[in-house]
């Protein structure tokens, strides 16, 4: 059956909140280098649109890790693919997430990059599923708070499909 996608927060709504975030972000960091660290795959989108809308000074770098099968259920290990390409030490860095679930992942990458030094060290994430927390961890900087519903598009995928959709939606069947 070919599945249907509902759309839980459009293109528009998404767009005005990451302008929001970027304001203050532009207030906070003024006078800073923003060191943006995407978390591949799912960041990518919204990284994109935050960083266009950043009017201090930017740098980009990626990290991949693993935490999901093809499903989407989790497999609670966390397997780091691919490490940052620079260093960290003595930068600003936001960390930025799709969405925070159990929140495993941020975790375990906020224990790795805090011990690299950085001069300071915020997470900011597209949606949050408070509900799903496993872990102890909480985002600095949430653009939407989500029901407990696998949600797709705007980065993030079900079994690699519905990256590319320019909102935030919910598979219907
Ligand atoms: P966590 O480690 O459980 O917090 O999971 C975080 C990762 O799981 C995210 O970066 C996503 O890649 C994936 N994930 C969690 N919930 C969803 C969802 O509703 N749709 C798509 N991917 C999700
Ligand atoms: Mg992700």
């Amino acid at each position: 059956m070919a599945e249907k996608i509902g759309v839980l927060i459009s293109e528009d709504e998404v767009d005005k909140k990451i302008t929001e975030m970027a304001e203050l972000i532009n207030k906070e960091y003024e006078g800073k280098v923003v060191h943006l660290i995407g978390v591949l795959r799912g960041s990518v989108f919204f990284m994109c649109e935050l960083a266009k809308k950043l009017t201090v000074p930017v740098t980009l770098d990626f990290m991949s890790v693993s935490s999901y099968g093809n499903g989407t259920s989790s497999s609670g290990v966390v397997k780091l693919i691919k490490d940052l390409d620079d260093s960290i030490e003595g930068k600003n860095v936001i960390l930025v997430e799709d969405i925070m679930d159990s929140g495993r992942t941020l975790s375990y990458l906020v224990n790795i990059l805090k011990e690299r030094k950085p001069e300071s060290f915020k997470i900011i994430t597209l949606l949050d599923k408070p509900e799903r927390r496993v872990v102890d961890i909480e985002p600095d900087m949430t653009c939407f708070v989500v029901p407990d519903r696998f949600v797709v598009g705007y980065g993030l995928d079900c079994a690699q499909k519905y990256r590319n959709l320019p909102y935030i939606g919910i598979i219907e069947e």
